[in-house]
C-alpha cells in the first residue's frame, strides 16, 4: 500500500493557504487511499525566534485543527514530531549525507536568512539544516508520496536526492519519495500582497485568512483584497496576480476552474463577495468541530498518544537499519 507522509509547522495559526494547499487533500483524498501519516512538526518551529509557551499552544491547536478538518484517526496516523525520537536520530544521518552547498541553495533558507539579517537578527544553525530534518521526517517512514503546497517541493526534491545518495553509498535503506501538489491553489497568495505567499508567520495579518477567523473577519479581509488596475475579470496570474489569487481561491472552494470562473464575472466586487462567502462556508464546519474538540481535550491527547506509538513502531526499524548501514556499532 502506498505510504504518505506530510507535516505542518506550528509557527503560527494555520491559514487558508495551509488548508487549500495541503490539509484539504489529506482529508478528502489521501487518508482514504493510502497508509497516511500527518505530523505536527514542532521541532521545525524552533528554527526561528520562538516563544516556548506559544509553540506548545500552537502545536496543540494545529493537531486539533487537523482533526477538526476531518483527519480520522481510524484511517490515518496523526502525531507530534517531538514525541518520536527517530526524527532527530535520523536527521543527524541526513546531515552527514547532505552537503553544505545543497543546504545553502534552498530558497526558503535564502529568503528567511536574508529577512533575519535585514532586521539585524542572527540566523539559527537549525534554519540551515532544516531540510535534513525534513528529509528524516519523510524517509523514516519509507514514504512514497509527500503531498505539499508549491513552496515545499524543493525540500522534497532534496529528500529524494538524499535517499538516493544514502542508498547508493550504504545499501538500500530508504524508499525514494516524490512530492504531490494540488492542481489548484498550490500557492495561495497574501490578499494584501498577491506576489507573496499567504504565510502563517508573516507579521502583517490583514492579507491572511486564518482557519479560525470569524466569518465577518474573513469577509472583511477578502473584500479588502488588493486587486489590479485592469478592468474586467481575467485569469492572468503573471500580470494580474490579485484577481488570479481570488479566482484560485474561489475555484479551490467550489471545485471549478479559475479560467471558467473568470468568464462568469465582470466586476471585482461580485467576485470578492462570492469568494468571501465560499471561504466562510468551507471553513464553517471546521470552526464548529474545532470548538467541540476543544471542549474534550482528552480526545486529542488520546489521538496524539496512539499516533506517536504507531509512528515510533514504524520508524524505529528503518532508523536502526540506517544507523547500522552507515557504520555505527549496534547497541546490544
Ligand atoms: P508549512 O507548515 O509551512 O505548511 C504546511 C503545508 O501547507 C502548504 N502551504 C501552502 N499551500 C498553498 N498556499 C500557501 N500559501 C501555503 N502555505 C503553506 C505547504 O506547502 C505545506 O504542504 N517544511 C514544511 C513542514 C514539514 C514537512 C515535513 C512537510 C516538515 N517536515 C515532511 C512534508 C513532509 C512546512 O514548513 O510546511
Amino acid at each position: 500500500m502506498t505510504r504518505i507522509f506530510s507535516g505542518i509547522k506550528p509557527t503560527g495559526h494555520l491559514t487558508l493557504g495551509n488548508y487549500l494547499g495541503a490539509v484539504r487533500r489529506w482529508v478528502e483524498v489521501d487518508q482514504h487511499r493510502a497508509d497516511a501519516l500527518f505530523c505536527v512538526v514542532d521541532l521545525h518551529a524552533l528554527t526561528v525566534d520562538h516563544d516556548p509557551g506559544r509553540v506548545r499552544r500552537l502545536s496543540r491547536q494545529a493537531a486539533t485543527l487537523l482533526l477538526a478538518a476531518g483527519l480520522d484517526p481510524a484511517r490515518c496516523t496523526v502525531f507530534v514530531q517531538s514525541h518520536v525520537d527517530e526524527h532527530a536520530r535520523l536527521s543527524y544521518l541526513m546531515e552527514c549525507t547532505a552537503t553544505d552547498g545543497e543546504m545553502r541553495r534552498m530558497i526558503q533558507y535564502k529568503e528567511k536568512a536574508a529577512r533575519e539579517q535585514q532586521r539585524g537578527g542572527s540566523v539559527r544553525l537549525s534554519l540551515l539544516t532544516y531540510p535534513a530534518l525534513m528529509a528524516a521526517d519523510i524517509l523514516a517512514y519509507q514514504a512514497d508520496e509527500v503531498p505539499v503546497g508549491d513552496d515545499q517541493t524543493q525540500h522534497v526534491e532534496l529528500a529524494r536526492d538524499l535517499a538516493v545518495r544514502f542508498n547508493q553509498r550504504y545499501g538500500h535503506a530508504f524508499t525514494v519519495p516524490r512530492a504531490v501538489r494540488p492542481q489548484v491553489a498550490a500557492r495561495v497568495m497574501d490578499l494584501q500582497d498577491p506576489t507573496s505567499k499567504m504565510g502563517k508567520s508573516h507579521a502583517a495579518t490583514a492579507g491572511i485568512v486564518y482557519l479560525l477567523d470569524e466569518p465577518d473577519v474573513i469577509r472583511r479581509k477578502v473584500m479588502r483584497a488588493v486587486t489590479d488596475s485592469g478592468s474586467g475579470v481575467a485569469y492572468e496570474p503573471d500580470t494580474r496576480p490579485g484577481v488570479a489569487n481570488l479566482l484560485d481561491i474561489l475555484a479551490a472552494c467550489t471545485g471549478s476552474s479559475p479560467e471558467e470562473l473568470a468568464e462568469s464575472y465582470d466586476s471585482y466586487g461580485a467576485l470578492k463577495k462570492d469568494t468571501a462567502e465560499a471561504v466562510v462556508e468551507v471553513l464553517r464546519p471546521l470552526r464548529e468541530r474545532h470548538g467541540e474538540l476543544c471542549a474534550d481535550p482528552g480526545q486529542v491527547d488520546r489521538v496524539l498518544r496512539e499516533g506517536a506509538e504507531r509512528a515510533r513502531a514504524l520508524a524505529r526499524p528503518t532508523v536502526d537499519a540506517a544507523y547500522s548501514a552507515i557504520g555505527l556499532l549496534p547497541a546490544l
